[in-house]
């Protein structure tokens, strides 16, 4: 390996579905935003993962605009990181095809999320959701990222690309650092629900960029202890996602009379939801308000997605020369490397 870099590198995808949520956010993006100080960042909106399945492309582009906003104003400075999407950068879809050729064929078949997401269709199934895990592989090689922040849920696609990094170089020589998971303490969100993991798809999300009253309508949905059916019920904090979210985003001494009100039958359901939900909008009112400032200016939103896929592409351009050397291709001209 040639590069002799100060510091670790970490990157990270993202698909474009639009604002974030809550999920996403305490999920993976806070992590994302802290990891800035300490690593060299490159952080993608993974468009060309998207398409993989069903998406609308008249809706498209306010999906990838929307989760580049959010992103921004979530903290991500593009002083410290560099942001893009993945489809301005041809590089990923280069090395996806030359990965595709040293991938296991049943390691692919094997993965939980192609089995969940191919379901009953078959063979009707697009080939691009098998190879799903080859692109994200490609995304951290091309960067040669030794750290990648990501959830429980993609530690198997993480094997895969340690899989492919071996097999490139046993067969072309000392390449490309195996990446190792960057496991965020588990903060898995549950939705309003009280019962699924936070989705858009299901509907039962809060947006980190959703304003006031959007927040209090959807607090007042949440679900909390099934079993306090009267206001003089006592309630059992110890069941109730909305106490969850106290645990995350409330201080001690606020933790602790939610605790114990709730229990006592002092505090109903309808008001500590009400408390929730002014606690987000404080929370999250530095968002919206950057949000807001950058949505009226959207060619500084795409200024720097356009500066962050040309810092990309500067790496990523030089890995593959890199690559197409070690794997003797035979070349009329050795590409400058120019951004
Ligand atoms: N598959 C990841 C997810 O759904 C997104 C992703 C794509 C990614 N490329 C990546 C994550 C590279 C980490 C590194 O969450």
């Amino acid at each position: 390996m040639t590069d002799a870099r100060s510091r670790s590198r970490v990157l990270s995808g993202i698909q474009p579905t639009g604002e974030l949520h809550m999920g996403n956010y305490f999920g993976a993006v806070e992590n994302w935003v802290r990891l800035m100080d300490e690593f060299e960042c490159f952080y993608s909106i993974v468009d060309y993962h998207a398409i993989t399945a069903g998406y609308n492309p008249a809706t498209f582009p306010a999906a990838v605009e929307g989760m580049a906003v959010s992103l921004l104003a979530a903290g991500l400075d593009p002083g410290k990181c560099s942001l893009f999407l993945q489809s301005e950068v041809p590089e990923h879809t280069e090395l996806c095809w030359i990965l595709t050729s040293l991938a296991p064929l049943g390691q692919l078949y094997r993965m939980t999320q192609f089995k969940d997401k191919s379901g009953d269709q078959g063979e009707a199934i697009n080939a691009g959701l098998l190879m799903y895990p080859v692109l994200q592989a490609a995304d951290i090689l091309l960067y040669k990222a030794d750290r990648v922040p990501v959830g429980e849920d993609q530690v198997q696609h993480l094997e895969l690309s340690r899989t492919l990094a071996r097999r490139f170089n046993n067969a072309f020589g000392d390449t490309f650092p195996e990446p190792q998971p960057l496991l965020t303490e588990a903060k898995r969100i549950l939705g309003l629900d009280g019962q699924t993991k936070m989705s858009k798809s299901k509907g039962n999300h809060i947006g980190i960029l959703d304003d006031p009253d959007t927040i209090r309508t959807k607090m007042g949905t949440a679900f909390t202890d099934p079993q306090r059916l009267r206001r003089t019920d006592p309630g059992r904090p110890w069941v109730c996602n909305v106490f969850t979210w106290h645990k995350l985003l409330s201080d001690e001494a606020t933790i602790e009379r939610v605790d114990v009100e709730c229990r006592s039958a002092v505090l109903g359901c309808f008001e500590d939801k009400m408390m929730m939900a002014d606690i987000l909008i404080e929370r999250f009112r530095p968002m919206r308000e950057r949000a807001a400032e950058l949505r009226a200016r959207p060619e500084t939103i795409r200024e720097i997605l356009a500066a962050g896929a040309d810092a990309a592409r500067r790496v990523a351009r030089e890995t593959m020369e890199e690559v197409r050397e070690a794997m003797g291709l035979w070349q009329t001209k050795r590409g400058p490397v120019t951004a």
